[in-house]
């Protein structure tokens, strides 16, 4: 296991198995009641730039559930907001916590805490990248389809954050990545270069409907991420053919699963009959973000 966690690519494959048999295992016990208290006199610092109901939450209760305690820090109410070095701040905070998580704008804070933190750094979501999403997916994944390898996963629309690590996630685990964006919205080059580097197979396409063909998993994201509101009106418009409703659904596997990261704008990336559909996964693949992040952590801060 690495000691951060800033990029879905700082895992291996077998990284990645190890924390969702983890993880389940976590998810069972939970289920039957077992307790546990592996991270008791542990602390998780969470520096939070922008909103959160899932990551926040999961974050939190992950901890309780393990015997330790998680920090709300929102950036505002700490001294980076009135000025104090992102340095220094990794210094102190290492003093006192087990673990830094932090969600913020620039994946370059993250870099920086990293280099000065001595505790794990973990990437609850950059501009780059939501590496703990993709653990949830995978496990998701896994739950509904029993494998990885050979599936073809497609998203369709920003070729954002989440796509970025989705990228990542496809071919570490062998799944075939299709995605479909209007142009000017790709994911960025260097996540399918790297991609490819672990042998990935991934195709950037235009067609929303050619990516929805033959496809076992259906994946989407907001339209306009935390920090693009300015180009909402843009966006929408830019958008508007790729959306995952019930015609697209129609040209995927009969068992296509659908996922979203959540929140969901029902309507726009996504319509209500699909996210709250038959074929929907959204809200066991939000549930699992509690049980990887608890592997994640008993991994990271133990
Ligand atoms: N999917 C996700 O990270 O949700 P939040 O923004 O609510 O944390
Ligand atoms: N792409 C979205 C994900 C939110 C969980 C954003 O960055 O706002």
């Amino acid at each position: 296991m690495p000691s951060h966690l800033l990029s879905f690519a700082d895992l291996s494959y077998a990284d990645i198995i190890s924390l969702l048999d983890t993880a389940s295992d976590l998810k069972e016990k939970r289920e039957r009641g077992k307790t546990l208290d592996t991270l008791k006199n542990k602390s998780l610092g969470m520096i939070f730039e922008k909103s959160s109901t899932r990551t926040r939450i999961s974050f939190e209760v992950a901890m309780t559930e393990l015997g330790g305690h998680a920090i709300y820090l929102n950036y505002k109410d700490i001294q980076i907001g009135r000025g104090e070095s992102l340095a220094d701040t990794a210094r102190v905070m290492s003093r006192y916590v087990h673990g830094i998580m932090g969600r913020v704008y620039k994946h370059e804070t993250l870099i920086e805490l990293s280099k000065y933190s001595d505790v794990p750094v973990i990437n609850a979501l950059s501009d780059l990248e939501h590496p703990c999403q993709l653990l949830a997916d995978l496990m998701t994944i896994r739950e509904y389809k029993g494998k990885f390898k050979g599936l073809n996963f497609s998203w369709v629309g920003d070729g954002n954050n989440v796509c970025n690590s989705a990228i990542l996630a496809c071919a570490l685990t062998g799944m075939k990545m299709t995605v479909a964006c209007p142009e000017g919205y790709e994911p960025k080059h260097e996540f399918v270069q790297k991609a490819k580097e672990l042998g990935g197979a991934i195709n950037i396409i235009r067609d929303p409907v050619k990516a929805a063909k033959n496809a076992d998993i259906l994946s989407t994201d907001v339209w306009v991420s935390m920090g693009d509101e300015e180009e909402y009106d843009q966006r929408l418009h830019d958008f508007r053919r790729y959306q995952i409703n019930s015609k697209l659904l129609e040209q995927a596997k009969h068992d296509v699963m659908v996922l979203h990261c959540l929140p969901a704008h029902r309507g726009e990336e996504i319509t209500a009959e699909v996210v709250d559909g038959p074929h929907s996964a959204v809200f066991d693949q939000a549930g699992n973000r509690l049980h990887t992040q608890k592997a994640l952590l008993l991994k990271l801060l133990s």
